[in-house]
């Protein structure tokens, strides 16, 4: 599999730090981001080969930023994928620095892979969409928002701001990279690719804040009911679970129709579209 070839072997030193890293990206998950980047790429007509590098790259992101998310000074939390989360399992220390290393891990993955056979100015670019999402004005980004809105009455305009941010930007990233791998350049095939991504990542945390309501800690491998406990600035907290539903149903629609112009070879977009809205874990 693409994904443990890429991480460290545990038996080279540092040791526990190569531990924490395969703990965090192995120890399960459903592999959206890589499955979103397998399902743009396809839709584009790439060969599955060219995609492992970017499928791997932003699940990796995507496993460090769940490390950090758990962390004591984030949301606290001390399971994952129905496991005890990294920094319970290794340590705080340990867990930051799995966190640290993994996040660079993915550039060095997506920098070198030879399979991805693209032009280097091609390769520049899907760097460069990578490392926007995870960032400032992305993931990391939103992940400040959602600490400083805490106890916060958000409006709805920042309540989207804040989830496009902390989940959409990965998941956006992750279709984009598949479209760019597959070689595409037509602007306006990007653009459809680049809103399908938009509506499934605010999806995907519209869906994960209701989850959270009325998920139980078993089906979701994680802590049920943190977001009201820790008073986070939620869809059903702020809107209501009815207006939640309608907004996750919007975005499904939006996502379906951009999905439906591929065609067959967008089928694999349309099924991750459904299974984003109807997920139970
Ligand atoms: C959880 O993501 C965190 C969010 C961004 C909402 P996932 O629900 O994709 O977590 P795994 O990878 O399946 O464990
Ligand atoms: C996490 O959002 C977003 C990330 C960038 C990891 P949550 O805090 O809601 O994710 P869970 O519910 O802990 O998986
Ligand atoms: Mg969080
Ligand atoms: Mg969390
Ligand atoms: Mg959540």
């Amino acid at each position: 599999m693409a994904l443990a070839r890429a991480l460290p072997d545990e038996a080279m030193s540092p040791v526990p730090l190569h531990r924490a890293m395969r703990y965090a990206v192995l120890g399960g998950g459903k592999r959206m981001r890589p499955l979103l980047v397998y399902a743009a790429g396809l839709a584009l007509g790439a060969a599955l080969d060219r995609l492992d590098a970017p499928a791997a790259a932003v699940e990796i992101i995507h496993a460090y930023s769940l490390v950090h998310d758990d962390l004591p000074a984030m949301d606290d939390d001390a399971l994952r994928r129905g496991q005890p989360t990294c920094h319970v399992a290794f340590g705080e220390a340990m867990a930051i620095l799995a966190g640290d290393a993994l996040q660079a891990l993915a550039f060095e993955v997506l920098s070198e892979a030879p399979a991805l056979d693209v032009e280097p100015a091609v390769r520049v670019e899907m760097l460069r969409i990578l490392a926007k999402a995870c960032g400032s004005q992305g993931m990391a980004g939103g992940q400040a928002l959602d600490l400083a809105s805490v106890g916060q009455r958000l409006d709805p305009a920042e309540l989207e701001r804040m989830h496009v941010h902390k989940t959409g930007a990965l998941i956006r990233a992750s279709v984009r990279l598949g479209a760019l791998a597959a070689g595409c350049r037509d602007e306006a095939v990007l653009a459809r690719i680049d809103r399908y991504g938009h509506c499934v990542g605010l999806a995907f945390q519209i869906r994960d804040d209701i989850l959270d309501v009325e998920g139980s800690t078993d089906q979701l491998g994680k802590t049920a009911g943190k977001d009201v406990a820790q008073a986070k600035p939620t869809y059903p907290a702020i809107l209501g679970m009815t207006a939640s539903r309608g907004q996750l149903a919007a975005m499904t629609e939006q996502a379906l129709a951009d999905a439906a112009t591929f065609g067959a070879r967008g089928r694999a977009l349309g099924d991750l579209a459904r299974f984003v809205a109807l997920r139970e874990s």
